[in-house]
């Protein structure tokens, strides 16, 4: 294979292998691969699924390991919220198998570890990557275990457990939560299924872009998204550059990522012009799915939104829930850390004429 992990620190790159999940310096691993090239004039024969874009996925040559694990994730509907507004649309993305866009990074991810081999893993989460996660590896015949705080949504611990994975709880932060699942890790020696730390699950999320791209005929201006520990973000990050470097599009659109206030380790940290994000110490958001005190690829998350001119906003918990409410006020009954990030788009300052999109990244009915 012509794919290696390098370090985004130290440039040191390893083999794709079931136990590498961080470079030996602390670094995060990325994926280094060859040019990505896309024939757009293939895409009509594709299945209306994320898997249309499998060709600039890094797998084995021809490799078909997807269609053992695929449930027609992808390709979800871009439509106008508010027909006063034409140019904001929002991509329903909750219209996924397990009901959130981690549904993208999990599926890839799994069949990247059923290609090698992998008999089990083992995740921690918030709640939405557990769940994708648990139901991708129940499919793929992968046993799991997955890490959850305590205090998780109700719903989604019950979604994990339908799925057969092996639910261990934490009593503490979300950080605590990674470092039980790292130990695992570590004495366990099972794969590490990582949507934070394992570089395929962006390879999953910036299907997030080619979708937008291939709907929209072009790029859009600007993507209002919701960051925690930037999965999505940094999917379609990478998926606009790839675009970009096709000659697809003329530039990757600005990023507007958002946090809650009460958990803004990244806000913080752009305000401020430093490279990285320093953990804070969070009070308790009801966006639960951001509430990331200490985001591992702070670095790669900051690059991407000062590269594209972008800009981190914060939202308060009494702006989500109006958020909440006015997205089911026109149709869209989405989850508390799915109205932050409206929350934010209400409050970024824009023109009639800037093509925004929003996602719709969890279900209403996974939170309370
Ligand atoms: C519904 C929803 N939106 C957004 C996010 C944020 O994603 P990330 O932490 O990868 O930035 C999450 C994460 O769990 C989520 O569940
Ligand atoms: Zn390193």
């Amino acid at each position: 294979m012509s794919e290696y992990y390098v370090c985004h620190s130290c440039g040191t790159k390893y083999e794709i292998t079931e136990n590498v999940w961080k470079c030996k310096c602390g670094g995060m691993l990325d994926l280094l691969k060859q040019k990505v090239t896309l024939d757009p004039s293939k895409l009509s024969e594709r299945p209306p699924t994320m898997w249309r874009y499998v060709d600039t996925m890094a797998f084995e040559n021809d490799s078909t390991i997807w269609r053992k694990v695929t449930m027609g994730e992808g390709y979800t509907p871009l439509i106008v919220l508010d027909e006063t507004k034409p140019n904001t649309l929002v991509k329903v993305d909750y219209m996924m198998p397990t009901l959130s866009f981690k549904d993208r990074g999990a599926a890839v991810l799994i069949a990247k570890a059923k290609e090698l081999g992998v008999t089990r893993v083992i995740a921690d989460s918030s709640g939405n990557a557990g769940t994708a996660i648990a139901a991708y590896a129940k499919r793929a015949g992968i046993a799991c275990d997955i890490f959850l705080r305590e205090g998780t949504s109700p719903k989604k611990i019950a979604q994990v457990k339908a799925h057969g994975a092996n639910v261990r709880t934490v009593n503490g932060t979300r950080e605590d939560v990674a470092a039980a699942a790292q130990k695992a890790i570590n004495e366990e020696k099972h794969f590490y299924a990582s949507h934070v730390y394992n570089p395929f699950f962006y390879e999953g999320t910036k299907t997030y872009a080619y979708e937008i791209w291939e709907q929209m005929k072009s790029e859009p201006d600007t993507l209002i998204i919701p960051v925690g520990n930037g999965t999505l973000l940094l999917g379609a990050y990478y998926g606009f550059k790839e675009l970009l470097e096709n000659g697809l599009i003329k530039k990757v659109p600005k990023i507007v990522a958002i946090q809650a206030e009460n958990c803004a380790p990244l806000a913080k940290a752009f305000v401020n012009n430093e490279i990285e994000a320093e953990e804070i110490k969070g009070k308790e958001t009801l966006a639960e799915g951001i509430a990331i005190a200490a985001p591992a690829r702070s670095v790669q998350i900051l690059e991407a939104v000062r590269t594209t001119n972008g800009e981190i906003l914060t939202v308060n918990e009494e702006e989500i829930l109006q958020a909440r409410a006015a997205l089911a006020g026109k149709g869209f009954y989405v989850e508390i850390t799915t109205a932050a990030n409206y929350a934010g788009y209400l409050k970024y300052n824009h023109s009639l004429s800037e093509k925004i999109i929003i996602p719709l990244c969890g279900a209403g009915i996974k939170s309370n």
